[in-house]
């Protein structure tokens, strides 16, 4: 504990100085990634190891195994970050760290990483949420983005529409009351006979699909900007059981298109609901979902009608990386937030 004012101290240094560089890792679900960012805008380098090969041959991430793979790989890619940016990791001002929301066990291997270099290196380090790092992504792609805005967050656990009010706050607006968006695309993807992750492989699949083969139900849960992915889901899986009952051949592209549009549909609708009603300019999308093709199409067609700015993060720094942990980290900074000692892993952290 007798290291916080001293860190305290350096930390309020740094928002004098011109270059802030934030060593950064991200360890919540299954990639181990590490980046340093400087500015909380430019990617200085960015490391991402990604255990979905391992994760695959049990059809969906096994806790356990993710958190041995963290542990090996947390070293690694915080020495190539530090070596792909030509750097040392006395050229370091900041460190920044995931501590929720994930799986437990992966997130307390970063966090216990970057603590202990934190306290070895005399390198303050500020605590990231690993969703407020998915909406950080667009001010890596997005150089004059500026708060406030909305933003459509879709990864595989969470579905939320937020308004940005300002770097480091938020108001959530509508969430899911059931399944993320992301999970839906992967148990659908499942049934499609698609490994894990799903969901790219459902929408690689639906590219050639007639996306009105199927009907599916239009939820509308309660709140005016909440999702709900559940009943979807269920009458997707049902309609693909009544046609291998029957003995036919599953029409995958097809079922996986109608199942890929009623997903956009539901989040584009929700999404222009929002712009209309919060006379806002500018809706940015994150989390791994926000790389689907036809969901950027089709936001991209909705922002023309309605008249908004939409950004988008690259498709790579859709999901999970480091990179939008260091952007995160550097507006949370500049608040004076820094990691005590007793930091722990926070694995229903909520955004707001
Ligand atoms: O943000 P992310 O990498 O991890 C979480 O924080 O959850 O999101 C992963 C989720 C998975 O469910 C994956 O299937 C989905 O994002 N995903 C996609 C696409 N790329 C990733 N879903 C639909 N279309 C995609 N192209
Ligand atoms: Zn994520």
């Amino acid at each position: 504990m007798n290291t916080i004012p001293e860190m305290q101290a350096k930390l309020d240094a740094l928002r004098q100085k011109p270059a802030v560089r934030i060593l950064a890792m991200e360890s919540s679900c299954d990639e181990t990634a590490a980046a340093i960012i400087e500015n909380g805008r430019k990617i200085v380098s960015s490391v991402i190891f990604s255990q979905a090969d391992t994760h695959a041959l049990y059809g969906g991430v096994v806790p356990e195994i993710a958190s041995r793979a963290h542990v090996d790989a947390c070293d690694r890619v915080v020495d190539q970050a530090l070596k792909e940016a030509d750097m040392a990791l006395s050229d370091v001002d900041a460190l920044a760290v995931t501590y929720g929301p994930g799986l437990v066990g992966a997130l307390l291997t970063g966090v216990n990483c970057m603590k202990g270099l934190s306290y070895t290196s005399r390198i303050p380090l500020v605590p990231v949420n690993h969703i407020e790092g998915h909406v950080s992504a667009n001010f890596l792609t997005t150089p004059d983005l500026e708060p406030p805005f909305l933003c459509l967050v879709v990864s595989g656990g969470h579905s939320h529409i937020v308004r940005v009010n300002d770097y480091a706050d938020y108001t959530l607006l509508g969430q899911t009351v059931d399944d993320a968006a992301g999970e839906a695309f992967d148990k659908a993807a499942r049934v499609l006979g698609l490994n894990y992750p799903g969901g790219p492989l459902l929408s690689r699949l639906a590219e050639g699909g007639d996306a009105h083969f199927l009907t599916l139900p239009h939820p509308h849960p309660d709140g005016k900007y909440d999702f709900s992915f559940s009943g979807l889901k269920t009458a997707f899986l049902n309609a693909c059981h009544k046609m291998e009952q029957k003995g036919e051949e599953l029409p995958r592209a097809d079922l996986a298109a109608s199942f890929e549009q009623a997903v956009v549909d539901t989040l584009c609708e929700k999404a222009s609901l929002a712009m209309a009603d919060f006379g806002l300019s500018t809706l940015c999308i994150a989390g791994g979902v926000s790389a689907n093709r036809r969901l950027r199409q089709q936001l991209t067609e909705l922002s023309r009608k309605q008249g908004f700015r939409l950004c988008m993060p690259e498709l790579w720094l859709c999901t999970d990386n480091a990179a939008m942990i260091g952007s995160a980290a550097y507006y949370r900074m500049r608040k004076g937030e820094l990691a005590q000692l007793e930091l722990n892993a926070v694995p229903a952290l909520s955004l707001c």
